[in-house]
């Protein structure tokens, strides 16, 4: 079946409130902490947002972070950050820092109270604003769950980061440039991937 991610945007919408409708979904909602108060009068984002939101269940979070070894000292950055889940869950790995950004001021909010309730805003930021201007130049690790072609958008940027940076991706795969490791997760793909050394990602991207 394809992935509602990948339908055009009202079709994606329409796939996501049929998803909410399920239980499944209703239960993956449910587990963080409620959005803020306020979070609903929220204003506007300032574009339309390039993939609708839709969260990464817990088990698949967690086969993320474990396939990307995040822990002491990693700076981690999930772009397109939603509610907030895998950046504070990096913080309780011991991210020294995790940043996540998001268009939706709605997400942001949200995400900032679960950063609260989970005790770890001393070392998450949660940004306000568009992942594609977002500096990734500190990252040890990044995180993704969006579209196949906003991962190819993104692939020039995340192979000019450090060589050794690592990138990990629910779902979507970044075209020819082959992950390290594939893992499979109550039936959702996760990708791995390790930034190459210089000529190597020179060669990947053209330039
Ligand atoms: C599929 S959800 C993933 C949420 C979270 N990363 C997770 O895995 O649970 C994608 C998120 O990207 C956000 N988003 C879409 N376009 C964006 C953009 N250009 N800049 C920042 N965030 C964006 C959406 O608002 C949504 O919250």
């Amino acid at each position: 079946m394809m992935s509602p991610l990948t339908l055009p945007f009202p079709a994606r919408l329409a796939a996501l409130l049929a998803a909410l409708a399920a239980p499944a979904a209703l239960a993956q909602q449910a587990s963080p902490a409620p959005p803020a108060a306020g979070a609903a009068a929220a204003h506007k984002p300032a574009r339309e947002p390039d993939v609708i939101y839709v969260p990464t269940p817990e088990r698949v979070v967690a086969a993320m972070l474990d396939l990307a070894h995040v822990g002491k000292g990693d700076v981690v950055y999930d772009l397109g950050c939603g509610d907030g889940r895998i950046v504070v869950a990096a913080a309780k790995r011991g991210a020294r820092k995790a940043v996540g950004v998001d268009i939706d001021p709605e997400r942001v909010a949200e995400a900032r109270a679960n950063v609260r309730a989970a005790g770890v805003g001393d070392r998450v930021q949660i940004r306000e604003g568009d992942l594609f201007e977002m500096d990734l130049s500190d990252a040890t690790v990044v995180t993704l769950y969006l579209l196949p072609d906003l991962n190819l958008k993104l692939k020039p940027k995340l192979l000019a980061l450090r060589p050794g940076t690592r990138i990990v991706s629910h779902a979507f795969d970044m075209g020819e440039w082959k992950p390290a490791q594939v893992r499979q997760v109550d039936g959702k793909t996760v990708y791995f991937w390790t930034v190459p050394p210089r000529a190597k990602a020179q060669a990947r991207t053209g330039r």
